[in-house]
């Protein structure tokens, strides 16, 4: 299996629908944004401004999501991890996020764009944590692609949260433990009645999941991509949905 594709293949900017007619496009497409720093040392530039031209490229993902007709795309844009960098790091992000609540949610709104939050948000700020309620309430009724974006996002962590709940469940009688299956324990999760992700992109050569969606994206089709983030485009977008439909997806079972 190939793991990195190189970014610049012909493939790049063909829809990937030929290789297994139009039902290969995945439904839904996670993606974790990675490579923002190297951009910006590559650059000469400080880590900030490749965060900011990061935010270009979400601008770009989902309108080529739209175009491909993608109709669930989950963005990791902060880890659970990432309070650990330098505060005046973690002040430039969450300064970043507040500046793009203002600033781009009338465009998802009128790009029919739901916009919803995956995380632990309760750790931002409360104006944040209030503009992200509004902008999730304001969008509510879309549904040409179902953005879904993981803030102070960490799966181990949304697993226990997820035990926990259920336990207390259990403990109350409102749950019995012989009824807990997958299915039910999904309901527990941040993603209860969103799809599991089909195909995963990781940007920057890194090769690892970094705690992301790790019950979700259980057979998920990963692809990871030799770009830096900032420097994601269309082209790119196109290139993972044209590996995805190369491959062929068996859930476990016997080749037919
Ligand atoms: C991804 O870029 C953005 C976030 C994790 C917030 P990085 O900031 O991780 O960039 P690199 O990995 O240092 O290049
Ligand atoms: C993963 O990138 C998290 C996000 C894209 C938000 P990181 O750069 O934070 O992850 P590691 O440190 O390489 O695992
Ligand atoms: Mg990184």
């Amino acid at each position: 299996m190939s793991v990195i594709t190189k970014a610049s293949s012909a493939a790049a900017t063909q829809p990937a629908t030929e290789a297994r007619g139009p039902s290969s496009v995945p439904a839904h497409v996670a993606i974790i944004m990675d490579g923002n720093g190297r951009w910006a040392k590559r650059n000469g530039l400080p880590r900030v401004a490749g965060h900011r031209e990061g935010a270009r490229a979400v601008r770009r993902s989902v309108e080529a999501s739209i175009r491909a007709g993608v109709s669930w795309l989950t963005l990791y844009a902060f880890s659970s991890e990432n309070w650990r960098r330098p505060p005046g790091e973690v002040l430039d992000l969450t300064g970043l996020l507040r500046h793009y609540l203002r600033t781009e949610i009338q465009e998802l709104h009128a790009n029919g764009v739901r916009l919803r939050v995956i995380g632990d948000r309760e750790r931002f700020d409360p104006d944040i944590c209030e503009a992200l309620r509004e902008a999730e309430r304001r969008t509510a009724g879309n549904a040409r692609l179902n953005l879904i974006v993981a803030l102070s996002y960490g799966s181990r962590a949304e697993i226990v949260s997820a035990a926990r709940t259920a336990a207390v469940a259990a403990r109350e009688g409102r749950l019995d433990p012989a009824r807990l299956d997958e299915h039910l324990f999904e309901q527990f999760l941040f993603t209860a009645g969103m799809p599991d992700p089909d195909l995963v992109i990781r940007t920057s050569g890194e090769q690892r999941l970094s705690n992301f969606l790790l019950w979700q994206a259980a057979y998920a089709e990963l692809v990871f991509l030799d770009v830096l983030w900032p420097d994601f485009s269309g082209a790119h977008f196109n290139q993972a949905l044209a590996e995805y439909a190369r491959r062929e997806r068996r859930f476990g079972t016997r080749p037919s």
